[in-house]
């Protein structure tokens, strides 16, 4: 757990990008295109966290309720997907970013599971921001996952640090901070876990409208936070 430092900035900032669809609604759009408005500003939101000297940014992309979505949606989110997974690959040769995945593989298509293994092993061995994309990820499938592991190597009792062990990257140290956008105020099925003593930051901004300066925002409300642990 990170400590209080006064004006500190995050390691580990993790989002919950709400509000495509509500973005292409007010703009007589199909949802399609808030999506894609979505993908810009994902980039925007990697090169700010890049240059805050964030260390971690996990992005919340597709959630493990997200299936029951219109196929069409979920294709064309896949779609993008694909795409945005051959981008940043490249960019990530350039800029250093490293990619992991939380989340499960099954139902995602085989092109996906493709192009995120190639992604993940080419960006491997950087050593700058690590970009988390939560991915078919829920949160209590991945504490399912941890426990079953553990059952699987025959414990019959368990510490939280066993648990921590056996999450989708255990790694990965909780976020300090966690954005949701949209104006939606709730986890939905994310990070449950890690997020025991995050700080929370919301804003009714959608997320394709999401800006450097947005960001900045919340890690400047983060900054002015008193975090306390149970402490006094
Ligand atoms: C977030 O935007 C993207 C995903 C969940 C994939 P939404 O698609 O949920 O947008 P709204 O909430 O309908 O506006
Ligand atoms: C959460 O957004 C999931 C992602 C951002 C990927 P949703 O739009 O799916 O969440 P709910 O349904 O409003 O809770
Ligand atoms: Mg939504």
């Amino acid at each position: 757990m990170s400590e209080n430092l006064p004006n500190s900035t995050p390691r580990h900032v993790a989002i919950i990008m709400d509000g495509n669809g509500r973005w292409a609604k007010e703009r007589l759009l199909p949802r399609q295109a808030g999506h894609n408005a979505g993908a810009k500003a994902v980039e925007r939101t990697l090169q700010a966290a890049q240059k805050a000297g964030v260390e971690f940014l996990t992005l919340y992309a597709f959630s493990t309720e997200n299936w029951i979505r219109p196929q069409e949606e979920i294709d064309g989110l896949m779609k993008l997907l694909e795409q945005t997974l051959d981008k940043y690959t490249k960019e990530a040769e350039k800029n250093n970013f490293r990619l992991w995945v939380s989340g499960e593989r099954e139902p995602l298509p085989a092109r996906v599971l493709e192009k995120i293994d190639y992604a993940v092993n080419a960006t491997a061995e950087n050593t700058g921001l690590t970009l988390n994309l939560a991915l078919n990820y829920g949160a209590r499938q991945e504490i399912t996952h941890a426990v079953n592991a553990l059952i699987a190597e025959g414990k019959t009792s368990v510490t939280p640090e066993d648990l921590q062990k056996h999450l989708y990257h255990s790694a990965l140290p909780d976020p300090e901070l966690i954005i949701r956008t949209s104006g939606e105020e709730r986890l939905s099925n994310f990070l449950l876990w890690q997020a025991a003593y995050s700080e929370f930051y919301f804003t009714p901004v959608l997320w394709p409208d999401f800006t450097e300066a947005e960001f900045n925002k919340a890690l400047d409300a983060y900054r002015a936070r008193t975090r306390r642990f149970g402490g006094l």
